[in-house]
């Protein structure tokens, strides 16, 4: 069979990767595609020179049996209904199914209708009476043009002020054009998000497994939305239960709801969710697959990804159960200086044929280019721009470096070695995409992991360092007084029953002549870190040379005087070796370390060079 891909972003090498691969396959073909698609698939320029007429009439000259719609504004737009008219097979909802993305004044008051959990909301196509309620409300909230907006239209507002701002934006400027006629004003959700897929077929579907995106540009949530800056799957965040329940509470509802409307909704739904203790509500729909998601989800995804997609737009999605690989997939986004700004393209890229030659890895294209091979729409004779000058930046997003691995862990630790090996001169990318997902994951870790004996409850100021460190990590412990002097049998008895209850690394805080440690080391074969107390006569110096100074056989770890917080790092890295949970608890700490050192920076107006 031929293809059609429709789209030539990073989503769409990724799906034309992927069905490159199908033994069923006769021909593909990608428009408007792009340099790295051309790898695969025959690039057609067709965008633009009649557009959607165009596309239909080459799918019928070219005898294509499925087309691939991409990106949205096409479906929205109606690629689907008019090839649908002229008996052209199409993966993708018809424009007025496609709604649910294209118009969030249809989408809010359809899950209204269907009783479908939601941001409470108001609907406005004038700006005064917007105004009003905006001032009513006197509070948080979430104002969104209607329209399509290239993921742009939303605009978070803490008070009333900024609410007004941005009305006055969207619908007075018309910062997003048309798409600003209407708006749609929201509670504003808290919680984590999660990216839920289905395959539709107008009736039946099939669930894909959770994502999660990384939409802000910065290291932990910083900065403003990009398109995505990342994505992983499946995500702990949404757990066989929370899948049900998403299920029976949003994607059969919606299929249902839309059947009885009478625009039955077929191809990919994509429901944006905010997950809040244990409940999930719908922060919008798309009609399509997500960027980066799709990426990640292709790695998974075992079965022919043709056969899938046909059988949705035959509507047989019922007769499907596609297989998925078991681990994780994981997708880092490389992006340009100045992204989500203003950025400069053509800088030349290194290191992505050995990335991509990685063992289960896949660099998926967004946005490069292949100097030398001719402008858009200048084909060579396979119909591609299938050059062999050295890849080029050609867009905000650029690369999506995509990796499977037996688990997360596994999986983000293959994208990261790979996204190392790639440069030019300005790439940036997240450091801690996964990070939400492995923090969540189940890894077995005790409840009590780390046991804390202090040898006076003077010292309870240094504990309290440590204290909030572990809790900030989320790592469990048990904290005692108990004296090597005064108390030795209590030492030992606390020591037991931390190892009992699970304990694998012990703090022992101590002031003066501190045997505490060495006593503790003595208790248990699990690593001991002293923390020396500043008291008495030699302000610490006594404590800390007792502590550094153990006989051999006994080792006990060292840290600062006072240095409760580093004790308590010091032996969550350690777990780290064990539990991926705390590792990227570590991980997103020293990221948050650093920040501030740039934050301070920032803030007292010091060196440009850096
Ligand atoms: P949308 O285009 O509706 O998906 O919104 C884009 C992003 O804005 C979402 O992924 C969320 O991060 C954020 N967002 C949208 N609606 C809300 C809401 N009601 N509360 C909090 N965040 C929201
Ligand atoms: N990754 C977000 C989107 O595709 O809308």
């Amino acid at each position: 069979m031929k293809v059609l891909i429709v789209g030539g972003g990073g989503r769409e090498h990724a799906l034309a990767w992927k069905l490159s691969q199908s033994p069923r396959l006769t021909g593909l073909f990608a428009t408007p595609g792009s340099a790295a698609i051309a790898e695969v698939a025959q690039c057609v320029p067709l965008e633009g020179i009649g557009g959607l007429e165009a596309m239909a009439d080459f799918a019928e000259k070219e005898g294509i049996g499925l087309t691939v719609v991409g990106p949205e504004a096409p479906l929205v737009e109606g690629i689907a209904d008019l090839f649908a008219s002229r008996g052209l097979p199409v993966f993708g909802p018809t424009a007025a199914a496609a709604r649910l993305e294209g118009s969030k004044v249809f989408s809010k008051a359809f899950m209204e209708r269907h009783g479908i959990p939601t941001a409470a909301h108001k609907a406005f196509d004038a700006l005064e009476p917007a105004l009003e309620y905006v001032k009513a409300l006197d509070g948080p909230c979430v104002v969104k043009a209607s329209g399509l907006a290239a993921g742009k239209g939303v605009i978070l507002c803490e008070d009333a002020d900024q609410a007004e701002a941005a009305l006055r934006r969207i619908m007075e400027t018309r910062a997003f054009g048309d798409a600003g006629a209407e708006v749609v004003v929201e509670e504003w959700l808290r919680g984590e998000e999660a990216s839920f897929f289905a395959i539709c077929d107008g009736k039946d579907f099939i669930a894909m497994p959770a994502a999660q995106d990384h939409k802000p540009v910065g290291d932990l949530d910083r900065g403003p939305n990009t398109g995505g800056m990342g994505a992983y799957c499946p995500t702990p965040l949404v757990t066989p239960e929370m899948e049900a329940m998403v299920i029976e509470q949003v994607v059969r509802p919606t299929l249902a709801g839309m059947a009885a409307e009478g625009h039955p909704y077929s191809g990919v739904l994509y429901v944006g969710l905010m997950i809040d203790n244990g409940a999930a509500k719908v922060l919008e729909y798309n009609c399509r697959f997500g960027d980066p998601e799709c990426q990640p989800l292709m790695m998974m995804l075992e079965s022919d990804l043709l056969d899938v997609l046909e059988a949705a737009a035959q509507g047989r999605i019922a007769e499907c159960r596609p297989n998925w690989r078991g681990g994780a997939a994981a997708c880092i986004v490389m992006a340009s200086e100045g992204y989500p700004g203003q950025y400069e393209k053509g800088r030349p890229i290194a290191g992505i044929e050995a990335a991509d030659a990685m063992e289960n890895c896949r660099v998926f294209h967004a946005g490069t280019e292949r100097p030398g091979t001719g402008e858009k729409g200048d084909l060579n004779k396979s119909g591609g721009w299938a050059g062999d000058g050295v890849w080029t930046t050609n867009g905000g997003r650029v690369l999506g470096v995509t990796a499977w691995g037996h688990d997360l862990g596994a999986a983000l630790k293959t994208g990261y070695q790979a996204v190392e090996n790639i440069s030019w001169p300005g790439a940036h990318y997240r450091k801690d995409i996964g990070l939400k997902g492995l923090k969540r994951m189940d890894d077995g870790r005790p409840k009590v992991n780390v046991g804390i004996v202090l040898g006076s409850v003077s010292d309870m100021d240094v504990a309290k360092k440590a204290t909030a460190v572990l809790d900030a990590l989320g790592v469990g412990y048990e904290l005692a007084v108990a004296s090597a002097h005064r108390t030795p049998e209590r030492t030992r008895r606390f020591v037991a029953a931390c190892a009992e209850a699970g304990a694998e690394v012990f703090i022992a805080i101590a002031g003066m002549a501190a045997a505490l440690p060495g006593v503790v080391a003595a208790e248990t074969q699990a690593p001991v870190i002293g923390v020396p107390v500043k008291s008495g006569a030699f302000e610490g110096l006594d404590a800390l040379l007792s502590i550094v100074q153990m006989p051999p056989g006994i080792p006990v770890a060292t840290v600062a005087v006072g240095g409760g917080a580093n004790a308590a790092l010091l032996a969550a890295q350690m777990l780290g070796l064990k539990y991926p949970g705390v590792a990227a608890a570590v991980t997103e700490y020293r990221l948050a370390q650093a920040l501030k050192v740039e934050d301070a920076h920032r803030e007292a107006g010091l060196s440009t060079l850096i």
